[in-house]
């Protein structure tokens, strides 16, 4: 399968390149439809993006922070103060340095038992905010980890032939296992997707990608996610090989 890739030397060259491509959309949305949202993924990569985001003037104070909503692709099933919950990795990198208002944040909740419930009332959020189609993030940013996930969609996975729910509550074969995730439902209709993969860790999950025909559907969930826009996967070189 052919991806369409940006190496950068290094992670924080890979994170300015993916702001620098983030900003101009952020405007364009903003004249459009008056808002910009973004689906931020977890894992670490994303954490140098968020911190340049956060402390690089040329790019804090070109947000124009009162129009951007921050929703989240997937969420481990931890409290929001847990070192390990993706919405606090955000708001210690980001949200709680930029001047953001709070109702414009929209963590998946997590504190609601079982975990279903949270992704019931995370769909309904998303339905209040975009309407009853499934909604077109303009950005999401995705990561992949080594076997080949997305989100919280991992290889196997029946979720990853849902049709009907935004968000799933799924048990994965990693830590935390309890998740909520959105579905390709919804992720198969982002406006820009941006991977965010460094460190030679992914070289080989990316080489298997790459070496999987295209006529039939990926054995990896990352290499599913196929919305009209083709997605970008910003590299670093020790990824890239
Ligand atoms: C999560 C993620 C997950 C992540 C990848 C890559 O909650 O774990 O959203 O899909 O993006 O596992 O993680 P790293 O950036 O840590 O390699």
């Amino acid at each position: 399968m052919k991806l369409d890739t940006r190496t950068l030397p290094d992670l924080v060259s890979l994170s300015r390149a993916a702001l620098e491509e983030v900003l101009p959309i952020i405007q364009g949305a903003v004249t459009k439809r008056g808002r910009f949202a973004i689906a931020l993924s977890g894992g670490h990569t994303p954490e140098k993006m968020f911190s340049l985001w956060a402390q690089t003037a040329q790019y804090r104070d070109k947000t124009p922070w009162d129009r951007v909503h921050l929703f989240w692709s997937d969420e481990r099933y931890v409290p929001a103060d847990d070192p390990r919950s993706n919405y606090h990795m955000a708001r210690e990198t980001l949200i709680s340095r930029v001047p953001i208002p709070a109702e414009n944040v929209h963590p998946i909740p997590t504190s609601l038992t079982p975990p279903e419930e949270c992704a019931t009332a995370y769909e309904a959020e998303l339905r209040k905010f975009f309407g009853s189609e499934p909604p077109a993030f303009d950005v999401q940013l995705l990561g992949i980890g080594e076997e080949g996930h997305t989100a919280s969609l991992f290889p196997g996975s029946p979720v990853l032939d849902e049709k009907q729910r935004w968000v799933a509550a799924v048990r994965v074969a990693a830590e935390p296992p309890q998740r909520i995730t959105l579905t390709p439902v919804v992720l198969n209709q982002g406006r820009n997707t941006f991977f965010l993969v460094a460190g030679e860790g992914k070289r080989a999950i990316l080489s298997a990608i790459r070496d999987e025909s295209s006529s039939k559907p990926s054995q990896y969930p990352a290499a599913r996610i196929h919305p009209a826009t083709k997605p970008i996967w910003f590299l670093d070189q020790a990824a890239a090989g």
